[in-house]
């Protein structure tokens, strides 16, 4: 055993009742040992109230955070009220975290979009109980851009999201830095999550944990008249939708900004809820980044399809707008069932799939900033965004089965992983995510996020005419990519360097919940 192995171990007080052996830590890598962290912070998840609507403060669970170690700007207060703190970090840095867990329940930290090793990558093996203690280390390897973490305990990563747990990371590099873009007052982090109150202001959320139980052998087409219950199931089976969207922990934030270019972070960090973003004065969106960092240009596009766990990095021009005028960032309408449909009643949540919604309001003052002019080409592109054309093809299939979701006809197990599920660390494959309706036209659009590595999407064919489809934006710097009713999306993927157990699965939290995800196991 390790130093590192040793620090891992003590910080785990009790034995869940996984088991010992599903909860040992792997051995750590070589990489950097032994070399003191660059920065080093302790995250706690504990619950606390916040002022979200006018009235009554609500519960929610919310990440804060400690620097030990390392530059004053790493840890900044997140955009919003339960917001975790925005953490910003360089490429290469050396990162030590100590999560401690303040909940009543069991935790873990997942690190969207980051190629960790496996000991900090957050299974939910390596959950721990409330009142526990854990510390990871790794290097920063992914390329300037905009992540987040969240929780990632086994049946409970919707709840927890659901009640505050997120915030977002921030990754710099010298070849951003080389392009001047707008930072500080220029940059904005918008992070969309839509939730449900009930009349005392408290969050109203599914118990997916009775979905899998109640849900087997019931049989389909129920509607509102089988009572609250039945209807709660299925709209937990669709994943669950809020009836506000808050930007930042907020509803309907009004900014005041200057006369300049903007950096507009984008994250979908909803549980279920996707979003066609459109600037309200008709202005494209100036896409000049993804879920993994620069795209090689700026892609300038009337309207932005937003999945959950998606990220998107926009510029905003705002140098000729008249102080006094108004942006709006909005997401249009389109027809539930671009989301796709199960049950006969399709959409039965308060504020369905497709909703137009003003989200949010930038108001121009008088003061001015700098302009930012883009060169053509943003980035060099990485060697991993080339095609491989011998890659191996493994078929993917997302399908639904007496009311569960399945990946590649498989539902989670804690441990299990089947050869097609195992790959050689820096091998390329091309995986084709196959969303097929069940025999009865059932359907729903899953945004599918591989840990570890961003991938290419290389191609996504079939299905119907689609409002949801004029909106996509597929990159070779994805994370996470939705794969609409029907369709077929293919995907090259450079697995990790790193070795270990690692996971694929739906985004809708309800889903993942639900047994969507399987283990990836790199050798
Ligand atoms: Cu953001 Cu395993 O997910
Ligand atoms: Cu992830
Ligand atoms: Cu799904």
């Amino acid at each position: 055993m390790n130093r590192r192995d040793a620090i891992c171990l003590l910080g785990v007080p009790a034995i869940s009742a996984l088991g010992i052996d599903q909860r040992r830590w792997p051995r750590a890598g070589q990489r950097g040992a032994g070399r003191a962290p660059d920065v080093d912070l302790t995250l706690t998840a504990s619950p606390e109230e916040v002022s979200l609507l006018p009235g009554a403060p609500t519960r929610v669970w919310r990440y804060g955070a400690a620097l030990h170690r390392g530059p004053a700007s790493t840890v900044s207060p997140g955009p919003g009220t339960y917001l975790g703190p925005t953490l910003r970090v360089r490429r290469a840095q050396r990162i030590r975290v100590r999560f401690r867990n303040r909940l009543t329940e069991p935790s873990v930290v997942h690190w969207h979009g980051l190629d960790l090793p496996e000991a900090a990558d957050g299974h939910p093996r390596f959950a721990i109980d409330g009142g526990g203690e854990y510390v990871s280390e790794f290097e920063m390897a992914n390329r300037a851009g905009t992540y987040w973490y969240h929780p990632h305990p086994h049946m409970r990563t919707g709840a927890q999201v659901y009640h505050g747990l997120a915030g977002v990371v921030i990754v710099s590099d010298d070849e951003e830095d080389a392009l001047g873009l707008p930072s500080g007052d220029g940059e904005l982090i918008c992070v969309l999550q839509d939730r449900r109150f009930d009349t005392q202001n408290q969050l109203v959320y599914a118990r997916t944990g009775d979905v899998a139980v109640s849900g087997r052998g019931r049989g389909m087409g129920m509607g509102r008249g089988m009572g609250g219950d039945m209807a709660r199931m299925m709209e937990t089976v669709s994943g669950w939708l809020g009836d506000r969207v808050l930007v930042n922990g907020r509803l309907r934030p009004v900014v005041d900004v200057a006369r300049r270019t903007y950096r507009v972070r984008l994250l979908n960090g909803s549980n279920a809820r996707i979003y066609k973003l459109a600037w309200s004065d008709g202005s494209p969106l100036a896409v000049i980044g993804s879920d993994g960092g620069l795209l090689e240009r700026v892609r300038r596009v009337p309207m932005l399809t937003l999945a959950p766990a998606q990220r998107a990095d926009v510029l905003l021009e705002l140098s000729d707008h008249a102080p006094g005028s108004e942006v709006r960032l909005r997401t249009l309408a389109f027809p539930a069932d671009a989301a796709g449909r199960i049950g006969m009643m399709g959409d039965m949540s308060p504020l369905p799939q497709g909703a137009p919604i003003d989200l949010m309001t930038l108001r121009v003052t008088s003061t001015r900033g700098p302009r930012v002019r883009l060169p053509e080409r943003l980035c060099d592109p990485p060697a991993v965004w080339q095609l491989k054309a011998d890659a191996p093809v493994r078929r993917v299939p997302l399908t639904f089965m007496r009311m569960q979701w399945l990946l590649a006809g498989r539902t989670f197990d804690m441990l299990d992983v089947r050869p097609d599920e195992t790959v050689a660390a820096g091998s390329t494959h091309v995986w084709e995510l196959r969303n097929d309706p069940n025999p009865m036209g059932m359907a729903l659009a899953h945004p599918i996020h591989l840990h570890g590595p961003q991938f290419r999407v290389l191609s996504r064919s079939g299905g119907g005419a689609n409002a949801l489809r004029e909106g996509i934006v597929d990159t070779p710097a994805a994370d996470t990519v939705l794969v609409l009713p029907g369709e077929t999306v293919r995907i090259q993927v450079t697995f990790s360097r790193h070795q270990g157990l690692y996971l694929y699965h739906c985004h809708i939290l309800e889903h993942e919940d639900m047994g969507m995800m399987r283990n990836l196991r790199i050798t």
